[in-house]
């Protein structure tokens, strides 16, 4: 089989691209990624030879680029991760989100309407529920929970899930969606927590967190995010929609404090900082359709995936120092201390 991946040489999609290469070498993989500032080749070096890996630079937004694709590519698969992926960015500037995460999208299924494909997977997000209160542990999101958005990141891509639907009922396209909580693991750009608590913490920088730290989030290993998709392309049912996360739940503050003990750090470095603007209170996963359905198991728990993810970030000391020795300073600047 060939696939498209888009977003490959991002955290999870690069993270998916190492997975896949290696674990199926009889298939093709097409990795499609724009670089933006979240895209780095640095994370594909380790399969840039494989014979069944081959890079493309391009923005699934670019119709006419997409077209020529996947005339001449003939792909059975296509998996789209691409996207803007964080959120306090979206609040700053919303229209690329429209842009990428929406219009990409819906390029890259009409190409699949004209060109037909065996399936089309969405990698989508337990935002697109919103959020849970903090005082309702009882509380899960299920696959019928309404899709009820906060911020401008969430709304893009519950727009784009809608249309992935759409899709499918309209064109009878083959689609699936797995909507996964917050993931962490190897390659994670520095802008989202727990990397940025790692880079910071090992050069005894100060830890921002937001407003109480008391919000809480459901952490998935990014390895196991990989297996689930993998599964739900091969396995799922076309026009469903499959939860994926491992009961992972931890307050940002726990967060902080069990990436600075493991790494030796005193507490003192962290710093209450102004709050998100609409930020979300909980997110919890209810994976029983794809436990049940589709047999999924993941391998790592946060006690040990936290561990496995520090000494990754300790091996390739290089891969992060040069993203943020460059433009991430201005980033930091302006999100961080100029606010
Ligand atoms: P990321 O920001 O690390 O990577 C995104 C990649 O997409 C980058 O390589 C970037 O260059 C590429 N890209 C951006 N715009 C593009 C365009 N127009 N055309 C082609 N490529 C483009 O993001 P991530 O954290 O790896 O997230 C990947 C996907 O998974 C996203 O769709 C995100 O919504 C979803 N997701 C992320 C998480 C998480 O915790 N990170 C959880 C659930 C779902
Ligand atoms: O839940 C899935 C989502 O997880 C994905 O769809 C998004 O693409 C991904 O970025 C992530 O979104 P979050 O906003 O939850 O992740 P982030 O790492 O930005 O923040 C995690 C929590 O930590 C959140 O409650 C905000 C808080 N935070 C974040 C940063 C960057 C801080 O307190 N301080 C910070 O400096």
């Amino acid at each position: 089989m060939k696939f498209l991946v888009t977003g490959g040489a991002g955290f999870i999609g690069g993270n998916f691209m190492h997975y896949m290469v290696n674990t199926y070498p009889e298939d093709e993989f097409v990795n499609l990624d724009k670089l933006t500032y979240a895209g780095n080749l640095e994370t594909c070096k380790p399969i840039e030879d494989k014979p069944n890996y081959k890079f493309v630079k391009g923005d699934i937004a670019d119709r006419d680029f997409i077209f020529q694709l996947f005339e001449k590519e003939h792909f059975d698969v296509v998996v789209n991760f691409a996207a803007e992926s964080h959120v306090d960015r979206s609040i700053e500037d919303p229209e690329i989100f429209v842009k990428t995460n929406v219009m990409g999208t819906t390029t890259l299924l009409d190409a699949c309407v004209k060109y037909g494909i065996k399936r089309y997977h969405q990698v989508s997000t337990d935002e697109v529920y919103g959020d849970l209160p903090l005082d309702r542990p009882d509380l899960f999101f299920t696959e019928e929970t309404p899709i009820h958005t906060s911020s401008p990141y969430s709304s893009a891509k519950a727009s784009a899930d809608l249309f992935v639907l759409a899709y499918h009922r309209t064109y009878g396209l083959p689609v699936t969606i797995s909507r996964c909580s917050n993931n962490y693991g190897p390659y994670h750009f520095p802008e989202k927590l727990i990397p940025l608590i790692i880079s910071r913490a090992l050069n005894d920088e100060t830890i921002p967190v937001y407003g109480t730290g008391e919000n809480v989030r459901d952490w998935l290993h990014v390895y196991d995010h990989c297996t689930a998709i993998d599964l739900i392309i091969r396995k799922g049912r076309d026009g469903e929609v499959y939860n994926v996360g491992g009961h992972n739940e931890r307050t940002n503050l726990q967060v902080v404090k069990t990436v600075l003990h493991a790494l030796n750090k005193p507490e003192s470095l962290i710093t209450f900082v102004a709050d998100r603007k609409g930020h979300d209170l909980r997110y919890a996963m209810d994976p029983t359709k794809l436990e049940t359905e589709l047999g999924w198991k993941p391998k790592y728990t946060f006690d040990t995936g936290i561990p496995q993810t520090i000494q990754w970030y300790l091996d390739n000391k290089e891969w992060w120092e040069n993203i943020i020795s460059g433009e991430y300073q201005n980033y930091f600047q302006k999100m961080y201390v100029d606010k």
